[in-house]
Formats: C-alpha cells, sequence, structure tokens
C-alpha cells in the first residue's frame, strides 16, 4: 500500500511556503505590468456587473484563455453540462466556442436570473442554453445519463464538502471529460482543508447545514487528494494548463493560479479499454 503520509520537511516547507507566499507576490509580482488584457469578455461586458464574484476583466479573461481556449476540442460540438453557472458567464463562451447544447446548474435564483438575462441580450438562440435552479448534490441525480460530453466545475469544489459524492454523480452521467477550475490546499499528503462559510455570500456554498442554517462546511482538497478522487471516479487521464508558462505578463487578479493554490485541469475517461478489463465505475454503475 502507498504510504501517504508527507515526511517532516515537506511539512516544513509547506509552512514556510505558506507564510511568505503572500508577502512574495506583494513584493515581487503586483503591479508589475499594468496593461490591460484584452480578450473574449469585452465583447460580452455585462458579465463584469452581473456578478460580484472574481468578474474583474484581466480575471474573466485569462481563466477564459485555460479553460475555454485549452479545451476548444471537447466544447465544440459537444454537449456541455455547466456545474454552478453563476450568472452564466462560462455557459456563454461555450456556446460561443461551438457546444451543440449548454444546460447550466445554479443553487441561486437570482444568478439563474441573471444568467437568462445575459443570454436574451447576448441573442442566444432559445433552448441552446439552459438553466436549472438547485443544489447540483441533487440535481445530478435527475439527469439523463449519455446527456453530456462535457462537464464544467469551475469555482465549485472548494464550496462543498461532498467531493466524492460529486464525482460520483458526475461519471454516472458518462460524460468523456470533466474540465476543472479549483483552489487546492498546498499542505502536503492526500487531504482536505475543512472549514466552514457563510451561505450569505453569493460566491460560498448555497446549502446550510442542519445545525448551522447560515453556514456551509466546505473542504478544499489538496491536489493529491484530488487526483486520487478523479482516478476513483472514472477520470485518470488528467491534462494541467500550465498557468505559470501561459504568456501572461499582468498576476494582479491572478494571485492564487500564480502561487499554485488554484489550478485549473481536464480530467478523462481512459482512451480505450482492453477486452477482459474489470469494469470502470460507470459501466458497473449504468
Ligand atoms: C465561486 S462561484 C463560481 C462561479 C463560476 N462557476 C466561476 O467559476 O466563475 C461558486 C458558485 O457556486 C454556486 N453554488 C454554491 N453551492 C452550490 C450548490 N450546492 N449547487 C449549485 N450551485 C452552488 C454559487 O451560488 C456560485 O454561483
Amino acid at each position: 500500500m502507498d504510504n501517504q503520509n508527507p515526511t517532516l520537511a515537506a511539512l516544513v516547507w509547506a509552512k514556510i511556503w505558506s507564510a511568505h507566499r503572500e508577502r512574495w507576490f506583494r513584493i515581487m509580482v503586483r503591479g508589475k505590468n499594468n496593461l490591460p488584457v484584452a480578450g473574449f469578455f469585452d465583447a460580452y461586458p455585462r458579465f463584469f456587473y452581473t456578478s460580484s464574484t472574481a468578474s474583474e476583466r484581466d480575471r474573466l479573461n485569462q481563466r477564459h484563455s485555460a479553460l475555454i481556449q485549452f479545451n476548444a476540442n471537447v466544447i465544440a460540438g459537444r454537449r456541455i453540462l455547466d456545474i454552478a453557472s453563476h450568472d452564466g458567464r462560462w455557459s456563454l463562451a461555450a456556446c460561443k466556442a461551438g457546444a451543440e447544447y449548454v444546460l447550466g446548474i445554479e443553487a441561486r435564483q437570482h444568478l439563474i436570473e441573471a444568467a437568462r438575462s445575459n443570454m436574451r441580450e447576448y441573442q442566444v438562440p432559445d433552448g441552446k442554453v439552459q438553466f436549472l435552479q438547485g443544489d447540483a448534490l441533487v440535481e445530478l441525480d435527475h439527469l439523463e445519463a449519455g446527456r453530456f460530453d462535457t462537464v464544467f466545475c469551475f469555482g465549485f469544489l472548494y464550496h462543498t464538502i461532498d467531493h466524492m459524492a460529486l464525482f460520483r454523480r458526475i461519471a454516472r452521467l458518462n460524460p468523456t471529460n470533466l474540465v476543472i477550475d479549483t483552489a487546492i490546499s498546498t499542505q502536503p499528503g492526500s487531504i482536505a482543508e475543512v472549514r466552514d462559510e457563510e451561505i450569505e455570500d453569493e460566491s460560498n456554498g448555497a446549502v446550510g447545514d442542519p445545525g448551522a442554517p447560515t453556514r456551509a462546511v466546505v473542504g478544499t482538497l489538496s491536489r493529491e487528494a484530488l487526483e486520487l478522487m478523479l482516478r476513483a471516479a472514472g477520470f485518470p487521464a488528467l491534462r494541467y494548463f500550465d498557468w505559470l508558462n501561459a504568456g501572461i505578463k499582468r498576476w494582479d487578479n491572478l494571485k492564487a493560479y500564480y502561487l499554485g493554490t488554484r489550478i485549473s485541469l481536464t480530467a478523462m475517461v481512459p482512451a480505450q479499454k482492453a477486452d477482459g478489463d474489470p469494469p470502470t465505475y460507470r459501466e458497473a454503475a449504468a
């Protein structure tokens, strides 16, 4: 069995780096190049205002490169499920990248309304991009398997504690690609950092817990824990977006990506399976 316990040296280094990385960013990186970055969202400026969650122009434009352009081959002509679709920013981006159909799931009604009105304003044809209001962990169970090719899970994994339950539900739908953008714990080992957050904030977990209805317990996975869960859910092949070598000159609104506390990756089902291999999770569950 693998030894998944971090070494003492790894623990000490993680503590030192986590104490100093913010200062490093402030002194060495922030404000070094103030030229604004043009990109996809300049043509769709409503998204700078229809949400207060990470809606800075640079950030949205650079995330578009990492999440949509980098994955163009698994978006164009595909059926997309956008989990935690917020104001529809990534659903619209998928549509404009040639997706056949997009369904967004979002817990907050006012964001569903903002998303629908954004689609109207940008003249998305009726029925091409739809939104479903509800808890993703519940709504996924009501969707038909085989209905989606590619699933987006952007900015959501660290607003739930039910990571594996979420991955199992996604796997049941039988998509071939799962695109993830998430904060991660940089503590060594295969861990989740558990905390709770106010559900009042529209960027946070939306479903309160029984003993503390205004708060949600959530967990931020380490990269190791995330990879372990993705393998277990049947998405063993991973392709990371390399933020540090993406030619980004201005990092002011992208601190977490620069510091490696946030990552973007595409998890895929295996290309093919040989005769006699044991059934995958998705086959067993079908
Ligand atoms: C940080 S925002 C991410 C928005 C967008 N996906 C992005 O990456 O730019 C998190 C979103 O998850 C939604 N959310 C939180 N808990 C949810 C749940 N249980 N089911 C569906 N959506 C949820 C929030 O309302 C919010 O829109």
